[in-house]
């Protein structure tokens, strides 16, 4: 069986990374070749800086990709069409049995596309999730994406159930036929990622020491949605907000390149106050995020991969947006979504519950890449 994975963008080699594992696993104790499978690995390029992208294959241990495809910086039409047009070429060539997609970048529409258009079928990893914000690249992403995929792995029961309200039907329904696309929830494979490295990041990572943060509360902070680093006010809010924080908490905030290219232009009055009081790194690899997260007190974030991880290492997470996909979380009562404004942001810091309870298994048991790879086996 041959798999055509396309990833472009940082939580997109996280998320591979957990199912290419699994694939070396399968193939290592499978007897029947039929079922061994042949993973091609596409890199569109979308993100590119060594910090970006080289050091999660490197650390991660993700098989180096087959195709290289260096498309990036770009709009998102030009960007999408180009990745379309090339990775139609790889799939020409490859002629595949699957193309697997994850998330929601530009990287996994174009690959969507590019698949379907030639009668391939589309397993989508992190299907079902939905904001019900229109205006955001990655809703319009993942919809269309999730139209059309053939096997739609939902990380949670939520997005099994926005896939039901948008007609998806599961075969408990009395309309359902074989023909229909296949939704199941697997749990989600950031979760295996997190149990699988997690216990060795701490000898793999100095970042604890290199930031002097030994014994000390920090936030640990991430922001580079374009919903926020495209609108000038809600940013410096957010900005100023941090600033505010760090008088009493360290601040720690590895930077997005996206996010540190908006404060040399847009907040360049409050660029150097910025960097004399938070602590900036560049992007950092996986091994120091968890460290990170293993010793933040709190989270603030805007990223969607961030909020799962504050959950996983059980710290409450404010999240930097005015809606969010990962509902149960809110639910659940250890994610905060308080959008850019300043007052509220501040508020939920100091109304944060350092002993908020965790114990619920709302992501799956680390088993969600077995599941994947079961289910495209069966439906070989
Ligand atoms: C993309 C995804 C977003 C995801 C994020 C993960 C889309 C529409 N958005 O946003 O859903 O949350 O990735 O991090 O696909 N840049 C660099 N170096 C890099 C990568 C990017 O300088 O290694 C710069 C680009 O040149 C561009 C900007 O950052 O100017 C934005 O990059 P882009 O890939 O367009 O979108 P992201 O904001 O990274
Ligand atoms: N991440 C990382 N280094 C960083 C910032 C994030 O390794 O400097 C990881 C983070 O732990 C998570 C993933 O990148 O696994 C989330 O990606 P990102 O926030 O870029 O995108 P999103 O999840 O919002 O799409």
């Amino acid at each position: 069986m041959k798999i055509v994975t396309i990833i472009g963008a940082r939580p997109q080699f996280i998320k591979a990374a957990a199912v290419s594992r699994a694939i070396a696993e399968h193939n290592a104790v499978i007897h029947d070749p039929r079922y061994t499978i042949h993973e091609i690995i596409v890199h569109t390029g979308q993100h590119f800086d060594a910090n970006m992208s080289d050091i999660f294959f490197e650390e991660m241990q993700i098989p180096h990709p087959n195709y290289h495809l260096e498309i990036n910086s770009m709009g998102h039409g030009a960007m999408t069409g180009r990745m379309l047009e090339k990775i139609e070429e790889v799939l020409l060539k490859e002629k595949p049995d699957y193309v697997m997609v994850y998330g929601d970048t530009n990287s996994t529409l174009a690959g969507t596309l590019a698949a379907k258009k030639l009668h391939i079928k589309v397993v989508h990893v992190e299907a079902g999730l939905r904001s019900f914000n229109m205006r955001m690249p990655e809703e319009i992403n993942r919809i269309l994406t999730d139209r059309i995929s053939d096997i739609l792995c939902c990380p949670t029961e939520t997005a099994v159930k926005n896939l039901q309200n948008e007609g998806f039907r599961l075969p408990s329904n009395p309309q359902f036929t074989i023909n229909d696309p296949q939704v199941v929830n697997t749990g989600d494979v950031m979760q295996d990622a997190a149990l699988f490295y997690s216990s060795f990041s701490a000898a793999k990572s100095t970042i604890i020491r290199k930031l002097e943060l030994e014994g000390k509360d920090f936030v640990l902070c991430t922001i580079h949605r374009a919903e926020n680093t495209d609108d000038e006010s809600r940013l410096r809010n957010i900005f100023e907000a941090l600033l505010e924080v760090s008088n009493d908490l360290s601040v720690v905030l590895p930077l997005h390149p996206r996010t540190q290219k908006i404060i040399d232009t847009t907040l360049h009055d409050l660029r150097s106050t910025i960097h004399e009081k938070l602590k900036i790194s560049p992007p950092v690899g996986y091994f120091d995020m968890i460290e990170l997260l293993k010793h933040t007190k709190i989270v603030m974030t805007d990223s969607g991969g961030l909020q799962k991880e504050a959950y996983f290492f059980k710290k409450p997470c404010i999240t930097l947006r005015d809606e969010t996909e990962w509902v149960e979380l809110v639910e659940a009562g250890v994610n905060q979504l308080v959008g850019s404004n300043r007052t509220n942001i501040l508020k939920a810091i100091s109304s944060v519950n350092p002993s908020v309870y965790f114990t619920e298994n709302l992501y799956g048991n680390g088993q969600a890449s077995v599941k994947i790879l079961e289910h495209i086996i069966s439906s070989y």
